[in-house]
C-alpha cells in the first residue's frame, strides 16, 4: 500500500529537506506531496542538465539531488558501496554557490570564473590552442586548464553524483561538508582592508550551522569530512592576528577530517590529497591512451624544472636548481620560467616541458608541496625530490612512502645539502641510472597516474580503476568505519603516521634522514610565525608570509610587489 511506512516506493528525500519530511497520512496529501516532489526532482534535473550537460562556458553550480546516480538505500549496487554511503550536506548557498557566483571578485588579480567552469576543471584544452601541441588529439578532450586551488569544487561535484551517495543521513557512514573555505579565505587574504575577522567570518557561521545538525551533534564531528582547496597553513591562524583564517583550529573542527592539497603532518585529522592537475580522463580508455602516449614519447632532456627563483628570499633553493640546469647544459636540461602568470596562463608550457623530460626537479615551493609534482607525474616524468615532506610524508594514501627498492622506485631523492656544497650534481646523480632503470621508474610513475587525477565522469573511471577521489573517499570511509567499530581514536589515526622504516632512499649518494628544518614544525606556519613574531600585522608580501602561501605560478608575487613598490 502506498501509505505503508515500509513502502519501498517511498521516494528518496532530497538533500536539505529533513529526512522524514513526507509524513504520509491521507492518500491525497501523499499524492500531492509526491507530485510536488516529482516536480521538484524534474526541476533539479532540468537545472542539472542545463548547468552541467552543456558545460561550455557555463558557470559551475553543483546541482543537488541528481536522482539517477543516487541510490538512497544502497540497494541498487550494494556491493559497490560496501564500505559505506556518503551524505553530502546541502549548505546554505553563502558557503559554496554564492562564492562561485562571485568568481569575478574572489581573487584580487584576475577573474576566477574561467577556472570554475566545468565543475572546477576550468576551460577545456580543446578550446585553447596552446594545448594542441602537447596532447595532439590523443587525449585533448581529457585536458583542461585547471587551477591548482579548485579541489573543493571538484570533490563536491563528484560526490553529488557518486553512486555511494545517500540522501538519507541515517544511512550514511560519512558526511561531507561542501564548504568552499579556500575560495572564501582566498578572497580575503590580500585585500588591503581585509581583517582577520573577515577571514574568519564564513568559517564561524558554517560551524554554527553545522553544530545544529543532528548528525554532527550525534558524532561530535568524527564521521564528517571537508576539503581544503588551499594549503592547510592558510586555515591555521592562532591568535587574533596573522596569516589566514583560524577555521581548522576552531574546537568544532577538532574531530573533522580534512582532505587538503597540503596537510599538516603533525595533525592526524589532515590528509594530503593530490593537487588537481589539468588531466581529467572520463574512462579507463582515456587513461590508457594517455599512458601509452607518455610512455612512447621521445624525451630529449634528462631533466626539467618549472618554477621561478625568488630573488627576495635568501638562499632560495630554486636558484640552486636553476644553476644546476644551466650547468647541465641545454642538451640535458630545460627550465620553464613561471614568474608572473606565465604558467597559469599557459598550463601547456609546463606539460610540454615534462613530456620532454625524463626527470623533473621538485624542490619545495612556497610551502613543502607544489602542484608541479603531479604535473610531472601525469606527464610520465620521474620526480626528483629534495624534501621528504614534499611527497613521501604528505600523500600517504597515494604515493609510496619513499622510493621503495629497485622495482618499486618511482622517484629520486637527492640530499640538498650535498647539492648546495657541490658534492653532487643533479646531472651526475641522474646519469648514474641505467636506461633500463629509468624506464622502470617511468613505468612505475605512469602506473600511478589514475590514482592522482580527478576523473571527469560523474561516476569515476569505471572498470574498477580508482581515481584520486575514489582513493580519498575509500580512505575516509575506512577511517570512519574503524572509528565506528569503537577502535580507540589513537589506533584509528595510527595509519596516518609516517613509518620511518619505509623511508628508504633510492640513490646511494642521497641521505634519507630528515634534516632539522624538516622536523615537526619546520612548517611554513612555524617559519612565518617565527619570522614575524607574535603579533604580526597584515602580511608583508616580501616576507616569508607571502612565500608560504602563494602559488608560484600565480600572478600574485609580481602584482603584489608592484603594488607595494
Ligand atoms: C607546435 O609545434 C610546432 C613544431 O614542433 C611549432 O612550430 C609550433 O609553434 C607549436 N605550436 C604551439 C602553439 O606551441
Ligand atoms: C587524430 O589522429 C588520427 C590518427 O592518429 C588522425 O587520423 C586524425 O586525423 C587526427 N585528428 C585530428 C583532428 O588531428
Ligand atoms: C580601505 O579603507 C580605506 C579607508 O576606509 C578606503 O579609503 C580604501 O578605499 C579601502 N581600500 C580598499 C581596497 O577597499
Ligand atoms: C570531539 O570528540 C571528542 C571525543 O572523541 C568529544 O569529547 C568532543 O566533544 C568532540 N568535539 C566536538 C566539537 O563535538
Ligand atoms: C610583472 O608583470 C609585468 C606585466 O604586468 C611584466 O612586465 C614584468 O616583467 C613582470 N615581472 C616579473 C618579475 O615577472
Ligand atoms: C661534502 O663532501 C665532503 C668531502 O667528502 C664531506 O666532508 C662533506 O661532509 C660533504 N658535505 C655534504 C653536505 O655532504
Ligand atoms: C656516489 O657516491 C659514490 C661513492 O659513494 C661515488 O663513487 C659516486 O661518484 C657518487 N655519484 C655521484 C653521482 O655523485
Ligand atoms: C614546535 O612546536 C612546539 C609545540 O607545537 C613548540 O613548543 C615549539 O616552540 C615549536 N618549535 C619551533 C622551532 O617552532
Amino acid at each position: 500500500m502506498p501509505n505503508s511506512p515500509t513502502s519501498p516506493a517511498k521516494p528518496p528525500s532530497q538533500p536539505g529537506s529533513p529526512p522524514n519530511a513526507a509524513t504520509p497520512s491521507p492518500v491525497s496529501a501523499l499524492l500531492r506531496g509526491t507530485a510536488l516532489l516529482l516536480a521538484f526532482i524534474l526541476l533539479q534535473l532540468v537545472l542539472f542538465v542545463s548547468l552541467l550537460g552543456f558545460p561550455d562556458g557555463s558557470r559551475f553550480l553543483p546541482a543537488p539531488g541528481r536522482r539517477t546516480t543516487t541510490f538512497p538505500n544502497g540497494a541498487v549496487d550494494a556491493a559497490a558501496c560496501a564500505a559505506g554511503l556518503v551524505y553530502v550536506y546541502d549548505l546554505p548557498p553563502e558557503f559554496n554557490h554564492d562564492l562561485v557566483d562571485d568568481c569575478e571578485s574572489l581573487w584580487p588579480w584576475y577573474s576566477f570564473c574561467p577556472y570554475l567552469t566545468h565543475g572546477g576543471f576550468g576551460e577545456a584544452a580543446a578550446t585553447l590552442p596552446v594545448f594542441h601541441n602537447a596532447t595532439r588529439n590523443v587525449s585533448l578532450h581529457s585536458w583542461h586548464n585547471t587551477d591548482q586551488f579548485q579541489l573543493e569544487v571538484i570533490v563536491h561535484r563528484r560526490l553529488l553524483s557518486h553512486r555511494c551517495r545517500t540522501t538519507d543521513p541515517s544511512l550514511a557512514t560519512a558526511f561531507y561538508v561542501p564548504f568552499y573555505v579556500g575560495l572564501d579565505v582566498g578572497s580575503h587574504l590580500w585585500g588591503e582592508n581585509s581583517t582577520a575577522a573577515d577571514r574568519d567570518r564564513a568559517g564561524l557561521r558554517l560551524l554554527r550551522w553545522l553544530s545544529n545538525q543532528t548528525p554532527f551533534r550525534n558524532s561530535g564531528g568524527w564521521d564528517h569530512f571537508i576539503t581544503l582547496g588551499r594549503i592547510t597553513w592558510d586555515f591555521r591562524r592562532y591568535g587574533d592576528d596573522g596569516w589566514g583564517t583560524n577555521f581548522v583550529v576552531l574546537p568544532e573542527m577538532a574531530n573533522v577530517s580534512r582532505l587538503a592539497i597540503e596537510a599538516d603532518g603533525t595533525d592526524p585529522m589532515d590528509v594530503g590529497v593530490p593537487y588537481p592537475t589539468g588531466f581529467h580522463p572520463r574512462s579507463t580508455a582515456d587513461v590508457r591512451a594517455w599512458q601509452r602516449h607518455v610512455l612512447s614519447r621521445e624525451r630529449s632532456k634528462l631533466f626539467g624544472f618549472a618554477g621561478a627563483p625568488r630573488s627576495g628570499f635568501r638562499d632560495d633553493f630554486r636558484g640552486v636548481l636553476l644553476e644546476e640546469c644551466e650547468d647541465a647544459g641545454s642538451d640535458h636540461c630545460r627550465a620553464v620560467d613561471c614568474r608572473g602568470t606565465r604558467c597559469t596562463d599557459n598550463g601547456a608550457a609546463v606539460l610540454e616541458l615534462f613530456l620532454d623530460s625524463r626527470f623533473c626537479l621538485q624542490p619545495r615551493g612556497d610551502s613543502f608541496t607544489r602542484r608541479s609534482l603531479f604535473d610531472c607525474m601525469v606527464a610520465g616524468a620521474v620526480p626528483v625530490l629534495f624534501w621528504r615532506r614534499t611527497a613521501y610524508e604528505q600523500y600517504r594514501w597515494y604515493l609510496p612512502r619513499g622510493p621503495v627498492g629497485d622495482m618499486g622506485e618511482w622517484s629520486v631523492f637527492i640530499d640538498r645539502k650535498a647539492l648546495r656544497v657541490g658534492n653532487v650534481s643533479v646531472r651526475g646523480v641522474l646519469e648514474g641510472f641505467s636506461e633500463r632503470r629509468v624506464r622502470r621508474m617511468q613505468e612505475r610513475v605512469v602506473e600511478m597516474i589514475p590514482r592522482i587525477v580527478y576523473a571527469s565522469s560523474p561516476d569515476g573511471l569505471g572498470d574498477g580503476m580508482e581515481d584520486a577521489l575514489d582513493v580519498a573517499l575509500g580512505g575516509v570511509l575506512e577511517r570512519f568505519r574503524r572509528r565506528r567499530g569503537s577502535i580507540p581514536r589513537e589506533d584509528v589515526l595510527a595509519e596516518y603516521r609516517p613509518d620511518p622504516s619505509l623511508a628508504r632512499r633510492v640513490d646511494v649518494n642521497s641521505t634519507a634522514a630528515p634534516r632539522p628544518s624538516d622536523s615537526q614544525n619546520g612548517s611554513v606556519a612555524a617559519i612565518s610565525r617565527a619570522a614575524g613574531g607574535k603579533n604580526q600585522g597584515p602580511p608583508d608580501p616580501a616576507s616569508t608570509h607571502m612565500k608560504t602561501v602563494i602559488s608560484e605560478s600565480s600572478a600574485s608575487i609580481n602584482k603584489t610587489f608592484e603594488q607595494k613598490s
